[in-house]
């Protein structure tokens, strides 16, 4: 088919800053479907420079067609870049540096940096605005999915109340890969599950934000801000990744018909923004429980279109560069607006909500001593911090691992600073072999 709208037009040229995992993906990306994305930008999107840490380190792409640069910075000065793309990673540093240069010369700037983006969203969204150039992040938010383009342009006609869902595709990926070794009596250890998701590309250069729960907390307070039009509050989140969730948490979340998942939901309101991240029994019957591996995906409840779900690949090379060019293409297209789609003098500011007036069921797992007034001593704590008890399960010695007993209690709907006040309660308490767990329940 004859190009009509790419032939003749001047190529959007682009230098791409780190060549790891989504790096190497954006170029593989833009080599294997470069004749159909012209034709969608109505211009060729050329690579005309990289740039990362190590020249001689073997990527497992030619890269011989590109010009190295060593010095990264001097990119945003050159007349032949148009455009820059930032995979490198990284709230500070280099990548900070890098966009605060290129918004300063007038460039367009690309990234997948969450990080970044949580933490100085604003001031760099502030730069693009006065620049008159575009700030695209897509593929910071739940990788492949086009979510940001989803609340940014898709809902923006709506008033948002809630968002949440599975934003970590590390997390989503141990967690789902112990639960089916275990229901195949084959259980299998966090650490090495772990492993398999950064051989894969998953997870972030430091795995623990992805494991205490930071990095979806970084994508939390982004789509919060887009969700709602409020200021980009990362300082806000409450935070507890999946390091505590233990396999008999899974097993026992399983004999009470739920799936333990690392969610971040966002909340705004007259009672104010609430935004979590932490991991959450999950009802079968809900969609979330049956998001598998490396999965991520977004529930947006918008007062006239209803709720969307958008689910798809969170993570890996493949899905993120997927997001990344689509950022180009909008660049190309000369199609960007505000990076949080409102100037960010129109974003509203909003104070923190008290977590302890949430009203929810929960879920407690006690490591107790094997003796005689154990279970008294946790249920006269819950009844004088007034949690009413639905459900209890007591495991002797083999679930627990550190030769206690094991106790999961669900609770009925009530107060969350009622479970706190239970935790206090207990605290000190010999009976106690380890911190207690506690995990809400999505309803
Ligand atoms: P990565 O595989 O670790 O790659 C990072 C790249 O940055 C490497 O090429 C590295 O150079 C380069 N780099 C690091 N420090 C540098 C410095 N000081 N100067 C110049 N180059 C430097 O990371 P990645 O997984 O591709 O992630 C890149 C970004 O995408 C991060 O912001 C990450 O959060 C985000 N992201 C990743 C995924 C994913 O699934 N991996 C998904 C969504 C978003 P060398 O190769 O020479 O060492
Ligand atoms: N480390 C991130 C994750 C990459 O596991 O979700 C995608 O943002």
């Amino acid at each position: 088919m004859t190009d009509q709208r790419s032939n003749g037009l001047k190529p959007l040229r682009v230098a791409i800053v780190g060549l790891g995992t989504v790096g190497g993906g954006v170029i593989r990306l833009l080599e294997t479907n470069g004749a159909l994305i012209a034709r969608r930008s109505g211009r060729p999107i050329q690579i005309v420079a990289i740039s990362a840490r190590d020249r001689t380190k073997d990527r497992g792409i030619d890269l011989s067609a590109y010009e190295w640069v060593d010095d990264m910075t001097s990119l945003v000065q050159r007349a032949d870049v148009d455009a820059v793309v930032e995979l490198i990673g990284g709230a500070d540093g280099p990548a900070l540096t890098l966009a605060r240069q290129c918004l300063a010369a007038g460039k367009p700037f690309v990234t997948a940096n969450k990080a970044m983006i949580a933490h100085h969203g604003l001031a760099l969204a502030g730069a693009a605005e006065t620049a008159g150039v575009a700030l695209k992040y897509e593929a910071a938010v739940a990788g492949g999915i086009p979510v940001i383009k989803g609340l940014r342009e898709g809902a923006a006609a709506n008033e948002i109340g809630r968002v949440y869902g599975i934003l970590n595709g590390t997390c989503n990926y141990i967690l789902t890969t112990m639960e089916k070794a275990q229901e195949a009596g084959n259980p299998r250890d966090f650490t090495e599950v772990l492993k398999d998701a950064q051989a894969l590309g998953y997870a972030e250069a430091d795995p623990s934000f992805d494991i205490d729960g930071v990095d979806a907390a970084h994508k939390l307070s982004i789509l919060a801000s887009l969700a709602f039009g409020t200021r980009l509050d990362f300082g806000g989140v409450d935070i507890t990744g999946i390091r505590h969730v233990i396999a008999a948490d899974i097993a026992e979340a399983a004999a009470l018909g739920f799936r333990i998942r690392l969610v971040g939901m966002a909340q705004n309101g007259a009672e104010g923004l609430f935004q979590r991240v932490h991991p959450m029994l999950v009802p079968l019957n809900h969609p979330l429980a049956h998001v598998d591996g490396s999965l991520n995906a977004v529930v947006a409840e918008g007062n006239f279109v209803g709720r969307l779900f958008f689910q798809g690949a969170g993570a890996g090379d493949g899905p993120t560069a997927s997001a990344v060019v689509a950022d180009l293409i909008d660049v190309a297209r000369d199609e960007y607006g505000d990076a949080f789609a409102m100037p960010v003098a129109s974003l509203a500011d909003q104070t923190k909500a008290d977590a302890g007036a949430r009203i929810g069921r929960s879920y407690l797992r006690f490591q107790v001593a094997d003796r005689p007034g154990v279970l008294a001593e946790i249920a006269a704590a819950t009844r004088d911090a007034g949690v009413s008890i639905e459900s209890m399960i007591q495991r002797g010695t083999a679930a627990a691992n550190d030769g206690g007993v094991l106790v999961a209690i669900v609770t009925h709907a009530g107060q969350e600073r009622c479970i706190a006040d239970t935790l206090a309660r207990l605290a000190g308490s010999d009976s106690l072999l380890d911190q207690p767990m506690v995990m809400h329940i999505l309803d």
